[in-house]
C-alpha cells in the first residue's frame, strides 16, 4: 500500500511509540489522527510534528474502552476526512501490580479493557467504514512468553494476538491485520530502573527506541501480502 494520502487512526498517540507511528506515517504522506485519553498538550505536540510533514493531522480525545467515546471519535475522523485506511490499536497500559495474588478485579477489567476490549471496540466501529485498507495491533512479548510484568497485562497481549489471527482470517483478503510484539521500549512505560535491568537481556545490548517499533508497523503496512503475521522487535530475546 502507497501510505501517501491515506487517512491514518493512531490510538494512543500522545506519547511513546504512538507517536512515533504517527510521525512515520506522517512522513509518508499519511493524514493522522492521533488518539489520547488524558495528555492534550502531549497530543498537540504529536499533531504539530505530523503537520510538520505537510499532512492534515487532528487529535481526538477518547477513552479507547468506552464503546460511546470510541464511536463519536470515529465519527468524527468519517466527518473530517471521509474514510479511514489505517488503524493502529496502540493504547495501552501495564496495570501496577505484578504479584497475581494482588490484582484485583478492578484492575484486571481496567487493563484488560483497555488493552484487548478497547483494541476490539475501536475495531469493530472502524470497520463500519473500513471497506478496504490494514490494522496493526502493538501487542508485546509479554503476550508470548508472559513476560515479567503482570498477569493481567501478559493476557491483554496474549488475547490481542490471538484476536490479530482471528481478524485476519474474517477480514481477509480487503483488510489484512497484523501486530508488531515489542520487547521493552523506551517510553514513559518503563522506568530507567527497569531499563537498566531489561537492556542486559537484550541480545542488542540495548532497548529498544519507539521509531524501531513505528519502522515495523510501517514495514506491515506497506506489504500487501502479509496477514494474520506478529512482528517481534526486541532484540533477539524471545526466539520461536
Ligand atoms: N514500552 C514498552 O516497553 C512496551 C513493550 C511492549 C508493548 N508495549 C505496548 O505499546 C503500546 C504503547 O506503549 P508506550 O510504551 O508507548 O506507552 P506510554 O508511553 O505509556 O503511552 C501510552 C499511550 O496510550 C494512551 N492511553 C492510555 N490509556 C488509554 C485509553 N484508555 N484510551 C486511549 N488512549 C490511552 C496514552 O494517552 P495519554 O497520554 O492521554 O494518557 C498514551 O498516548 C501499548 O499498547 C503497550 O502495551 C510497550
Amino acid at each position: 500500500m502507497n501510505l501517501k494520502g491515506k487517512v491514518a487512526l493512531v490510538t494512543g498517540a500522545s506519547r511513546g511509540i504512538g507517536r512515533a507511528i504517527a510521525v512515520a506515517l506522517a512522513k509518508k504522506g499519511c493524514h493522522v489522527v492521533i488518539n489520547y485519553a488524558r495528555d492534550k498538550e502531549n497530543a498537540k505536540k504529536t499533531e504539530e510534528m505530523c503537520r510538520a510533514h505537510g499532512v492534515e493531522s487532528i487529535i481526538i480525545k477518547a477513552d479507547v474502552s468506552k464503546r460511546e467515546e470510541v464511536k463519536k471519535m470515529v465519527e468524527k475522523v468519517i466527518h473530517k476526512f471521509g474514510r479511514i485506511d489505517i488503524l493502529v490499536n496502540n493504547a495501552g497500559i501495564l496495570g501496577k501490580s505484578i504479584d497475581p495474588m494482588k490484582i484485583s478485579d478492578e484492575e484486571w477489567d481496567r487493563v484488560l479493557g483497555v488493552n484487548l476490549k478497547g483494541a476490539f471496540i475501536v475495531t469493530q466501529e472502524v470497520l463500519k467504514y473500513m471497506k478496504k485498507g490494514k490494522i496493526v495491533n502493538i501487542a508485546s512479548i509479554a503476550g508470548k512468553d508472559g513476560g515479567t510484568v503482570g498477569a493481567h497485562y501478559a493476557a491483554s497481549k496474549g488475547g490481542l494476538i490471538a484476536l490479530t489471527f482471528n481478524l485476519a482470517r474474517h477480514l481477509a483478503p480487503n483488510i489484512l491485520v497484523n501486530a508488531v510484539a515489542p520487547g521493552p521500549v523506551a517510553t514513559d512505560m518503563i522506568n530507567e530502573e527497569m531499563r537498566e535491568k531489561l537492556r542486559k537481556l537484550s541480545l542488542t545490548g540495548e532497548i529498544a527506541k519507539p521509531e524501531d517499533i513505528a519502522h515495523a508497523v510501517i514495514f506491515l503496512l506497506e506489504n500487501d501480502h502479509i496477514t494474520g503475521e506478529v512482528i517481534d522487535v526486541n532484540g533477539g530475546r524471545l526466539m520461536d
